[in-house]
């Protein structure tokens, strides 16, 4: 049912007020009325209203008056000033008090019931897009951040603290620590979070798709530009745009990115129109920007204009007070998906989920939560339904000898191959495999000039 709005009439005339009271509430107003100011204030002491409609001459407190307070006590509460001719220069400055609007007395009925519909109709508008903000801020928010070791704790403060800035994040972690969801709970916990929110992979595209997709183009800016595209600059206007694996961004678009970053302009490929922008820019990466910087692979001045804010997700393994709490959070979102009882998780079972150390941080966990719970028998994950490299442990599994090569690339060249041939060259199987995108996994082959056969 719609909640009936909420009116208080204040005049010092008896006929009026009854005459106005009646009209209102068949018009389906619910309606209070007071003689005179401080009878009206009573009033508010108790209630509150949608909309206030004073008369401006009243004995004891004037119409003004009363509205100085209101404005100061009852924010919430809109208010119509009513008037006659004479006073029509006190109506003016009611208004800059605060008021409305105010209607002339002898009163046109449809005035006054079309201007309380107005607000009536703004607020119910303004209601709405509050209650829209406030779910995707429940969804989204950083409140879904679960985790209470200090860093994750730290985290959330910081995002917190920065979100309503519109100042540049970058958030820095492993692959599957949740830069995703940090990036997220920044947009949705900032005043943008009912405005657009635009997510690129920078890793997804080769260079001049990569430009294209950022910048937009004009009709016949190159061959296949058969009508003007806005890129996501444009598209992320009011709002936020997340550049996600920053890292992986080709060098001549980092000076590019440089400038949109800087002077909040740019123009379309193929266009000499300035176009401006108000777009926050949250950027994430699991790369080591300090390593790509000597390497002369990311430049140092983008990363000083993208260090104001830098939030970094630690690895699983640094913060295991985490695990334990994960694990309950995905079995319970795993089991509600599967209409399944919530299964419990016998101390062997903890035991091994807590000495393995995740390489692939929380996205692992959930994956392997989400077999635990297929696997559960009898309401119970013991040792048996987790995956075998957890049940093993990390320790177990290690080669005896290790190889030479110990630097983290060359481990992950010599990964990737290793999955690329239990895929059976499937790349996209691959990719699934490894938890990540195709077009990084293309590069990452590029790059390390894996042999595919
Ligand atoms: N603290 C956390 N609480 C709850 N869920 C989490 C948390 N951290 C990560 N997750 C979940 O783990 C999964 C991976 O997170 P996310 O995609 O944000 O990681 P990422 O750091 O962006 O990974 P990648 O570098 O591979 O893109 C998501 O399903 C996310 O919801
Ligand atoms: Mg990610």
């Amino acid at each position: 049912m719609v909640e009936k709005a909420k009116i208080l009439v204040v005049d010092d005339e008896v006929n009026l007020l009854k005459a106005l009271s009646d009209i209102l509430k068949k018009n389906g107003y619910e309606v209070a009325v007071a003689r005179d100011g401080p009878s009206a204030l009573q009033i508010l002491q108790k209630d509150s209203f949608d909309v206030a409609l004073l008369d401006i001459r009243m004995p004891q407190m004037n119409g003004v008056e009363l509205l100085e307070k209101l404005k100061a006590q009852h924010q919430g509460m809109e208010v119509i000033v009513m008037t006659a001719y004479g006073t029509i220069e006190t109506a003016k400055r009611s208004m800059k008090l605060g008021a409305y609007d105010y209607i002339l007395k002898p009163l046109d009925i449809d005035e006054v019931l079309m201007n309380i519909g107005k607000i009536v109709q703004l607020r119910a508008v303004a209601r709405e897009a509050h209650f829209l903000e406030s779910q995707l801020q429940e969804e989204h928010g950083y409140k879904n951040i679960i985790g209470k070791s200090k860093q994750i704790k730290d985290v959330v403060e910081t995002i917190e603290k920065v979100a309503p800035s519109d100042s540049t994040v970058l958030i820095v972690g492993q692959s599957g620590t949740g830069k995703e969801m940090v990036a997220d709970a920044v947009h949705y916990s900032s005043r943008r979070c009912a405005r657009p929110y635009v997510k690129i992979n920078c890793a997804a595209f080769p260079e001049n798709l990569l430009e294209s997709e950022l910048f937009g183009y004009e009709k016949g800016a190159f061959t296949g530009a058969d009508k003007q595209k806005k890129g996501k600059f444009e598209v992320a206007n009011g709002g936020t745009l997340f550049l996600d694996e920053i890292g992986d961004m080709p060098l001549p678009m980092q000076a590019k990115l440089l400038r949109v970053l800087e002077q909040g302009e740019f123009e379309r490929l193929g266009g000499n129109e300035v176009i401006r922008v108000d777009t926050r820019f949250i950027a994430a990466t699991n790369q080591n920007l300090s390593k790509l910087m000597q390497e002369k692979r990311f430049r140092n001045d983008l990363f000083y204009r993208l260090n104001t804010v830098i939030i970094t997700l630690p690895p699983l393994v640094e913060r295991s007070q985490d695990i334990p709490i994960l694990v309950g959070h995905f079995l319970e979102k795993f089991a509600t998906q599967m209409s399944k009882k919530v299964p419990k998780v016998t101390q062997e079972a903890m035991g091994l989920i807590l000495s393995y150390p995740w390489p692939g941080n929380v996205r692992e966990l959930a994956n392997v939560m989400e077999r635990a719970v297929i696997f559960s028998e009898a309401g119970e994950i013991r040792p048996c339904h987790l995956p075998p490299n957890v049940q093993k442990g990390y320790a177990e599994s290690a080669p005896e000898t290790l190889p030479s090569d110990l630097s983290l690339e060359s481990v992950e060249s010599r990964h990737i191959s290793d999955v690329l041939k239990l895929a059976k060259g499937n790349k996209n199987e691959a990719a699934r495999l490894l938890g990540i995108h195709r077009e990084t996994l293309y590069k990452k082959i590029k790059r390390y000039n894996i042999q595919e056969n």
